[in-house]
């Protein structure tokens, strides 16, 4: 794993709702703790205080409640203090950064299913985010079988599921599209079989990248 100069290692999962990416960044962070790092997890969008509230704005109400713009603004506007309050003073005291989803969501969600818009994905993030994950995992699953989890939940956060198992199938290719774009990044886990399978296959992958 390429390592920042400036101190700690940063790890995103990535994947489609109900792929078993919260799951597994739970059982990595236990891991590695486990071995004595400090690790921080945390996901997106949320984090810190700030970035829960604009969460709430994001994953209630009707599907069609904004643009996918306005969602690119909203979701930047999260990470952006989700970076200055949690991320940034992690890394910068030398822990382990674990986060559920960062820029490649906004990347796979807003720029390529509504439209073409990674472009503007990533000049935002080039101005607003200094850094990206030393290594994102995305945890592959079959869109039917992850929706049916995703649903299963109870709860009000249904937002972007209301968009359906097609969407959810766009989404699947959008992020295995981005390990041919991010190579040296992003590897691609697959998701089927128990927790415990794909847990050694994500800790296989850290330690892979960590040589
Ligand atoms: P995500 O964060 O990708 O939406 P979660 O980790 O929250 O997914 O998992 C969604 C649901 O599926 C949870 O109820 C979780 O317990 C279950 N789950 C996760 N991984 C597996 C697995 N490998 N096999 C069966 N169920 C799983
Ligand atoms: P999350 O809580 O990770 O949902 P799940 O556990 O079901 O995968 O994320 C909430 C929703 O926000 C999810 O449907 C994906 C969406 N999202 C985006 O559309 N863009 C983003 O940049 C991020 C971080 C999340």
């Amino acid at each position: 794993m390429t390592r920042h100069p400036a101190g700690g290692r940063f790890i995103s999962f990535e994947g489609i709702d109900g792929s078993g990416k919260s799951t597994q960044a739970r059982r990595l962070a236990e891991t590695l703790r486990t071995d004595g790092a400090d690790v921080v997890l945390t996901r997106e969008p949320g984090g810190s205080p700030g970035a829960e509230e604009i969460r709430r704005l994001l994953v209630e109400g009707d599907p069609e409640r904004w643009s996918a713009e306005t969602e690119i603004l909203l979701f930047t506007a999260a990470r952006r203090d989700h970076w200055e309050r949690t991320i940034a003073p992690a890394l910068g005291r030398g822990a382990i950064v674990i986060t559920d989803r960062f820029a490649d969501s906004t990347r796979v969600y807003q720029g390529t299913t509504r439209g073409d818009l990674v472009a503007v994905v990533d000049r935002l993030h080039a101005l607003m985010i200094p850094r990206q994950p030393d290594l994102t995992l995305v945890i592959d699953a079959d869109p039917a079988a992850a929706l049916i989890r995703a649903r299963a939940r109870s709860g009000s956060e249904l937002r972007f599921e209301g968009f359906g198992a097609d969407f959810q199938a766009r989404l699947r290719a959008g992020f295995l599209a981005l390990a041919d774009t991010a190579p040296a990044r992003v590897r691609i886990i697959d998701g089927s079989g128990s927790e415990a399978e794909v847990a050694g296959r994500v800790h296989a992958a850290v330690i892979q990248a960590d040589r």
